[in-house]
């Protein structure tokens, strides 16, 4: 499902300058490679400012805090998601109120938030899934109108676009991710904050060491989650080729679209038609379980994600959601299957994962 090792041999003698000057440099934490990093990726994300941070997971969780949301909150999330998000609301003490998701994206559903607004709700979580931008304009609308923060989700999501501006610049906040299998993925943990807002901005640099202002003096009360250097280091790199990667992404994704239009696949909703950067191909089916086994039978490894949506795992049995709660996300956990696309499958890999779908529906 993805070449790791095939990315960086691309670009091996860019990573292995970029490491062996860090090394050389003596210098781990917190240096010149993070700021610089936090620069590039604050530019190219059309934000202010952006934090480097532990993880994405990290991410979410300072955001929430810089907000001031903690015990007796609540914020609300879809429930077709990684399960990291209501991670990061626990983390905080908060309390992770779950929606249903929009099923042509598989997205947060604007629509079903009004239902679920208290006077303890604080904030909203829109997770940029797959690759494709949430709706952003009616959650933005209802936010503002209630005064709730909107946290952008961007871990899947580096580079996607809506109405043709960047993630993660729409709302007062957002998270990403570096875990090694994003779009743009570090090689090891790693995670950004991003936002506009230099209150914010600067919160979370306070939380992510010990709330020092001053070093070895806590000026208010933080944690240990911070990007290294290596890390940052390799970040700046593969930040430079994010965009040829991510067009590489969409060519893939058109090859798809053109071989299995006559399929039963119901194939990707393109929404924001050029803003989708695919970091997944997720294709959905009833007899999802059989295409998947039929591919396994033909070399073609594929991914779940997410087999069970977050109201049904045992876990977050403590919520209080039944089945049936969220028709949309318990029937995408069933139907839903990632097949393989990454910036270096070749075409011909496309057509032969094309060519056994459409046998499996053949035969
Ligand atoms: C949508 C979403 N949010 C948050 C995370 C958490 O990121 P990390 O694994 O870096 O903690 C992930 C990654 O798994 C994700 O896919």
């Amino acid at each position: 499902m993805i070449d790791l090792r095939g990315q960086y041999t691309s670009i091996r003698s860019e990573l292995d300058e970029a490491v062996a000057r860090i090394l050389a440099g003596g210098s781990f934490i917190l240096g010149e490679e993070v700021a610089a990093f936090e620069r590039e990726f604050a530019d190219y994300c059309g934000a202010s400012y952006a934090v480097g941070v532990g993880s994405g997971t990290d991410a979410l969780r300072l955001a929430l805090s810089a907000c001031g949301i903690g015990a007796g909150d609540e914020v609300i999330a879809p429930s077709h998601t990684a399960v990291a998000v209501v991670v990061a609301i626990e983390m905080t003490g908060a309390h992770p109120v779950l929606v249903d998701i929009d099923i042509a994206r598989y997205t947060l559903d604007p629509q079903q938030i009004n239902q679920v607004l208290t006077p303890r709700t604080r904030a909203i979580i829109p997770v940029h899934l797959y690759g494709c931008a949430a709706d952003l304009d009616p959650i933005l609308r209802l936010a503002h109108r209630k005064n709730l923060y909107v946290i952008e989700d961007c871990a899947q999501a580096h580079g996607a676009l809506y109405h043709g501006r960047q993630v993660g610049s729409w709302g007062d906040i957002a998270a990403f991710s570096f875990y090694p299998t994003k779009n743009l993925g570090a090689f090891g943990d790693g995670g950004a904050v991003v936002t506009n807002n230099p209150v914010l901005s600067e919160r979370v640099q306070l939380l992510r060491q010990y709330g020092w202002k001053e070093r070895y003096i806590s000026s208010i009360k933080g944690m240990n989650s911070r990007l290294d250097e290596l890390q940052a280091g390799i970040l700046r790199v593969k930040l430079r080729h994010l965009d040829e990667w991510n067009a590489r992404r969409k060519a893939l994704a058109s090859h798809y679209f053109n071989l299995l239009a006559n399929t039963e696949l119901v194939l990707p909703a393109q929404p924001h038609a050029d803003g989708h950067v695919f970091h997944q191909f997720a294709v959905r089916h009833p007899r999802r379980d059989a295409l998947r086994e039929y591919l396994k039978q033909q070399g073609i490894h594929t991914l779940i994600h997410y087999p069970v949506p977050i109201h049904l795992q045992p876990a977050y049995a403590n919520l209080g959601y039944a089945a049936d709660s969220f028709p949309n996300a318990e029937l995408t956990a069933r139907e839903i299957l990632s097949i393989p696309l990454y910036p270096e499958l070749s075409e011909e890999n496309i057509n032969l994962v094309s060519q056994a779908i459409i046998d499996f529906f053949n035969q």
